[in-house]
């Protein structure tokens, strides 16, 4: 039987961070499906299509590895594509509080499903995809925190003109 787990997250964008997590999912679990929510009640910087876009080429290469976007309850994507787990990155303990809270709710709602926390390396605990936007946005270096393609990206968001829409 192969065990499954899902990476659930905005990825609004993918960060080296999330790659680390990534990896070390891949060294625990026979396949890894990463899955964005799509979250247009967060107003994500990127559309759904433009994140899937970045994990397909940021991820390539990486075996055993599916990425699709999910809409609705986390817990029941993962029942019907047979995960066994979900895994989170936990960064600090200003993750916790809300990660405690809806690890314990997941499982309220779907016993059979682990939560797995996973630390990435020590370089990425101050990452966030939020942070990142951030410093693109008022024009300083993102390059060593997120792949080519992320950087390229946030640039061009950046440099498009701002709408009133
Ligand atoms: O990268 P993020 O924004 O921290 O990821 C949060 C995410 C997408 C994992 C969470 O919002 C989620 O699971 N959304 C799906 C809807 C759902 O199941 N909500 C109940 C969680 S207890």
């Amino acid at each position: 039987m192969s065990h499954l787990a899902i990476y659930p997250g905005s990825f609004d964008p993918p960060t080296n961070g999330h790659l680390d997590v990534v990896d070390r999912a891949l060294n625990l679990f026979d396949g890894v499906i990463v899955a964005v929510a799509s979250n247009e009640a967060k107003h994500p910087l990127f559309s759904t299509e433009e994140r899937l876009g970045l994990l397909h080429t940021v991820l390539q290469g990486r075996p055993r590895i599916r990425i699709t976007a999910f809409d609705g309850l986390l817990v029941d994507f993962a029942r019907q594509q047979g995960a066994s787990a979900v895994i989170r990155g936990l960064r600090a303990v200003s993750d916790f509080e809300f990660e405690f809270q809806m690890a314990l709710m997941n499982r309220k709602l779907e016993p059979d499903i682990e939560t797995i926390f996973l630390m990435p390396k020590e370089e990425y605990t101050y990452l966030s995809s939020r942070i990142i936007k951030e410093i693109a946005r008022l024009g300083g270096a993102i390059g060593a925190f997120v792949p080519p393609c992320v950087a390229d990206a946030l640039r061009s968001k950046s440099s498009q003109p701002v709408t009133n829409a």
